[in-house]
């Protein structure tokens, strides 16, 4: 069977191995469940971004910010980081995570439409390379924080371009009815406001219009409308030094999805920008970098056959992966061990009291109590979403480079879990 995921996560003879090592023995090592990484996809994934940028006459200026929020492990942000790549932050945490393994501040762009005081004073501190403001008040406040400190913040709008990008609603983010960026039509009176604001240096444009997309189409025209921006500001003196178009490319999770090739993706895009002169091009994948570089490797407690379904249940659960649940997201589930015994179809569930904690259903699977199941393409927004819902402890992180295994984080002990939590006194009750 051809796996949608990467193709370091392959079959050998009957044992599904990441590049050169059985996942039967990184469960033997390190238990389950367990996220696993392959270290060769994670290079390639960056590395096909930084490429498809390098084509394009000014790509050695352009920059790939991954968005932390996809997977923000240590391990992963110092890979990246060490292969070149900038960053894309959400909150001060991210930028704290992002410095602790090693990111150059000069290469971070800072979205999302909550930015505290203490976050803006964090990031104008470090100094990073961009603040993605999202509101007129976001703006102001900006202006403030950095006239305090004594600096210009450097700062693009995240434009709304209003399209469609025909995903799930709860991950699309460029439609007018969404929370997200200035809507475009208010744009060029922000920008003129920022541009007479004194510590706001105007450096950019931003948009992110969606994520998990499969279609090319609504990201062409969101840079049709940008470019109309663009020249709309260029005529009134306010030049525009990097175009920021966001994330959102999406991956493969089942066999029939076709997403594009990056190149596919970015080309056309590029094309459009060619004769802009000193324009920097600016991307901030996120699951596209991660997700299919990664899976989730869970144990069957129990299969529990019933009259209308069978259930398999496994030893993870919604917290560990908490995407089918919340988006209905479908997740490939095969065996580990691919064994002669008769298939039947199960509804792949985890040990969390509530209906919605599943995993896929009616999934064709031979397997025996006890065999390991690996939910595929589960690198992206699966331990960065995960929880200790129902107290329990969140898995450990193995990456996978060549033959090595290491653990990049160590399994939570229940301690962990209520070691920030303290009784009241004990007065008489
Ligand atoms: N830039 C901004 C401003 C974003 O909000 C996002 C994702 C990205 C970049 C990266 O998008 P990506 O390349 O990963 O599509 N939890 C959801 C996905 C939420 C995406 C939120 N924003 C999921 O599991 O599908």
């Amino acid at each position: 069977m051809n796996l949608p995921g990467s193709p370091y996560f392959a079959y050998r003879q009957d044992d599904l191995h990441v590049e050169n090592l059985p996942l039967s023995g990184i469960a033997a090592q390190f238990g389950t469940p367990c996220y696993v990484y392959s270290r060769a996809a994670l290079t390639e994934n960056l590395r096909e971004f930084q490429a498809a940028l390098a084509a394009y006459p000014l790509g050695a200026d352009s920059l790939v910010c991954y968005a932390v929020k996809a997977n923000p492990n240590l391990a992963i942000l110092n890979l990246f980081a060490r292969l070149g790549a900038g960053f894309d932050i959400v909150s001060g945490g991210e930028l704290q995570r992002a410095l602790a393994a090693g990111a150059d501040a000069g290469k971070v762009v800072f979205s999302g439409v909550g930015k505290s005081v203490v976050e803006m004073e964090q990031a104008l501190n470090a100094g990073i390379l961009c603040f993605n403001v999202e509101s007129a008040a976001e703006l102001e406040r900006l202006n403030a924080v950095a006239g305090r400190l004594g600096k210009r913040a450097p700062v693009s709008l995240r434009v709304n371009p209003d399209v469609d990008p025909k995903t799930h609603p709860y991950i699309s983010t460029g439609l007018k009815s969404a929370k997200f960026g200035v809507p475009i039509a208010d744009a060029p009176a922000l920008y003129e406001r920022a541009a007479h604001l004194p510590n706001l240096a105007v450096v950019g444009v931003d948009c992110h219009i969606g994520s998990q997309l499969l279609d090319p189409a609504p990201f062409s025209e969101a840079v049709d409308r940008l470019l109309v921006l663009l020249d709309h500001l260029a005529a009134r003196g306010i030049a525009i030094r990097h175009l920021d178009l966001g994330g959102g490319l999406g991956i493969r999770y089942q066999q029939d999805e076709t997403p594009p090739e990056v190149a596919a993706y970015l080309t056309p895009l590029l094309d459009k920008l060619q004769g802009r002169g000193e324009l920097k091009i600016i991307l901030e994948p996120g699951r596209r970098l991660v997700g299919n570089a990664g899976l989730l490797l869970t144990r069957v407690e129990y299969l529990k056959p019933g009259a209308t379904k069978n259930f398999a249940i496994i030893d993870a659960a919604m917290n560990d992966l908490m995407r089918p649940a919340l988006y209905a997201a479908w997740h490939e589930i095969v065996e580990v061990a691919r064994k002669n015994i008769p298939a039947a179809r199960y509804d792949v569930v985890g040990p969390v009291c509530e209906s919605g904690d599943f995993f896929g259903q009616e999934r064709p699977l031979a397997i025996a109590d006890g065999d390991l199941l690996a939910v595929l393409s589960a690198g992206a927004y699966g331990m960065a979403m995960s929880s200790n819902y129902n107290t329990r402890p969140r898995a450990a992180e193995v990456l996978v480079d060549g033959d090595k295994a290491h653990l990049i984080r160590r399994r939570e002990s229940i301690a962990d879990l209520y070691a920030h939590e303290q009784r009241i006194p004990t007065d008489p009750i």
